[in-house]
């Protein structure tokens, strides 16, 4: 995710694209540049930091003077966050200047090509790219520009809202989109464009919100010519009349940023594995993983470090590595490996998962893995966050930021991360069939699915959570796959309603909890089709014959559970390995109702922090 800005007017530009990056800060904040056109040429000034890092450094580099101009924020998906791989990005002639939203996934085709066509490239971005072939294709066709970065983006794979403006044409703007948002707003002689209406919310209420696969070309003093991308066909503009206020824009309508991040998951899902698993030719491929996966085959064992979250993510991928590539795994909280004189050598692979990448915990774990000599491999969220830059090699997950403290598509990111890293190790290791192997691709592949079903049930979640709301305790149980996803049921609950809450293996319940079982005691059970579920139905009727109420997690059409459950919330059927991806959800929105019932600070429960940099 990153956020884009533009305006074309009579009002100083400059001012107004900057209070718009503040305003889109949530969408990336590792990056910021604008690009305004002076009158006679277009200034660019661009830096690693925030929009506040970029206010001082354009008040002493640049006039910041005219009516015309564009701006990022970013959030690095291309290459590390640094001045360099900064937007605005300016073609080699020039006069092309562009800012990009999304991922090009062939663009490491294109950029040799027009290396070979004599291009020189500065930055290790896909949208310099872009901005390159669109220059090539005008000069090679001699098209206007709306025409060549229409040409151009049919050659390109991948998602994107851009705006680009040439030096040539100080009055107009292109834009286009494809999977990531972009917005027009309509004002009296000007026009605005954003990845949402939040940037020009108080200037004008009317805004054209541009379909996937649709450019716009916005030239002040006529309407706004839409066309499709792929052939051109001309759309009619739908304007519509905006009632939303600026924070429910941010939020993107929704309450809470909690609540919008759990709505995210089957974008971000896909954007995770979006260019690295391609169902249909049986391909799961990581960067990263390519590059040391000798070292992952030939590993003593994998040792994974993490902390709350994250290390929830940790424990489903001990049961997908172990069950699929049949390497052994130890998931260790990194505050207690980094601290009890581990046993690790160089034939121990570590992989420290990290939604921000600057846990101190897991900081400190994967700096002692490598004084040991073994390999570290980092699942971050943040490009170019500390972990990401102290291991070795790794894989992002392309969450976008995530700003509610409680983490959820962060989660689900990692998973689908170490998912694809379980499937190529045991592709690699031949410890799985070419058939399930298959499977497993086009079953993940339809995840992002499963999880808009299990979304749809939230008026039914919500019911549950009224009823529940007032109690003191509760248990969450499951088995295999989802031990770990019943332990981070609980943590989200405890973390932002302040009831407490325990996550246990089922079996493990008559070894002790099953003391703590009455009429009072919630207990959540994910019971979805398994290979063990006729164990799990047992474990319901240990809690029953006590009185505990059942509230079970079940595959669409069970009626056994259903039968013996006070309540159930349906899933989707998945193959086992990948039920956590679907069976996560219904808890985050149990947990989230919960503590909105019960007027909590969801975004920010009370002594947490985003990110630990603390020990
Ligand atoms: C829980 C939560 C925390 C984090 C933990 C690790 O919702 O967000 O438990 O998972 O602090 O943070 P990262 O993943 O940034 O290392």
């Amino acid at each position: 995710m990153c956020g884009i800005v533009g305006y074309i007017g009579e009002k100083d530009a400059y001012p107004i694209i900057l209070k718009g990056l503040k305003r889109l800060e949530y969408r990336g904040y590792d990056s910021a540049g604008v690009a305004i056109y002076n009158g006679n040429e277009i200034e660019v000034c661009k830096t690693q930091g925030k929009v506040s890092t970029l206010e001082e450094k354009a008040a002493r580099e640049i006039s910041r003077v005219g009516t015309f101009g564009i701006g990022h924020t970013r959030w690095a998906t291309h290459g590390e966050p640094n001045d360099i791989n900064s937007h605005p990005h300016v073609s080699n002639n020039g006069e092309l200047v562009i800012i990009h939203n999304g991922i090009i996934e062939n663009y490491g085709s294109l950029k040799t090509e027009l290396k070979k066509r004599g291009y020189t490239f500065y930055s290790d971005t896909d949208t310099e790219v872009l901005v390159n072939l669109i220059e090539d294709v005008q000069k090679n066709e001699g098209v206007k520009l709306g025409k060549a970065v229409q040409i151009a983006l049919n050659q390109v794979v991948g998602a994107y809202a851009i705006a680009v403006i040439d030096k040539k044409k100080p009055n107009e703007i292109v834009v286009a989109k494809l999977g990531s948002p972009l917005a027009i707003g309509i004002g009296e002689n000007e026009y605005f464009i954003a990845s949402d209406a939040s940037p020009f919310i108080e200037y004008t209420n009317k805004s054209i919100y541009l379909e996937d696969g649709e450019m716009g070309i916005i030239r002040l003093g006529r309407e706004v010519r839409l066309r499709k991308i792929i052939d051109d066909k001309p759309i009619v503009p739908y304007v519509q009349e905006l009632q939303l206020n600026l924070e429910q824009i941010e939020k993107g309508g929704f309450d809470h940023f909690m609540i919008k991040e759990i709505y995210e998951q089957p974008e971000v899902i896909i954007d995770t594995y979006r260019g690295r698993l391609l169902a249909k030719e049986g391909i799961v491929r990581l960067g990263g993983l390519e590059d040391h996966i000798e070292k992952f085959l030939n590993a003593q064992r994998i040792i994974i470090v993490a902390c709350g979250t994250s290390w929830h993510a940790g424990l489903v991928a001990e049961y997908i590595f172990e069950e699929l590539s049949r390497i052994p795994v130890e998931v260790e909280y990194a505050s207690e490996f980094r601290y009890r004189n581990p046993i690790i050598t160089e034939k121990d692979v570590v992989i420290a998962i990290s939604q921000s990448g600057e846990t101190a915990d897991t900081l400190a774990a994967i700096k002692l893995a490598k004084s040991k000599g073994a390999l570290v491999f980092g699942v971050c969220n943040v490009v170019g966050s500390s972990i990401s830059r102290e291991s070795h090699a790794g894989s992002y997950t392309h969450a976008g930021p995530e700003i509610g403290v409680a983490s959820t598509k962060a989660f689900t990111t990692q998973i689908t991360v170490l998912t694809m890293i379980g499937l190529r190790l045991a592709q690699a290791k031949g410890t799985i069939s070419k058939s399930e192997f298959m499977r497993c691709l086009s079953e993940l592949e339809m995840i992002p699915e499963k999880v808009e079903i299990a979304l749809k049930t939230e008026d039914k979640i919500k019911e549950i959570a009224a009823v529940f709301m007032n109690a003191k305790n509760f248990l969450y149980l499951g088995r295999g796959y989802n031990f770990p996803v019943a332990l981070e049921g609980a943590l989200k609950l405890k973390e932002i309603s302040y009831i407490h809450a325990e996550g246990y293996p089922a079996a493990e319940m008559k070894h002790g909890p099953i003391a703590l079982i009455d009429e009072q005691m919630p207990v959540v059970v994910i019971a979805v089709e398994s290979e063990h579920y006729d164990k799990v139905v047992s474990n319901i009727q240990e809690i029953k014959a006590r009185k505990g109420k059942i509230i079970a997690v079940v595959s669409e059409g069970d009626t056994t559970v259903g039968e013996m459950a006070d309540y159930v919330m349906e899933v989707p059927k998945t193959p086992e390995v990948l039920t956590p991806l679907v069976t996560t959800i219904p808890l985050q929105l149990l947990a989230y109702h919960i503590a909105v019932m019960l007027g909590r600070n969801v975004d920010q429960p009370r002594n947490l922090a985003k990110s630990v940099t603390v020990e």
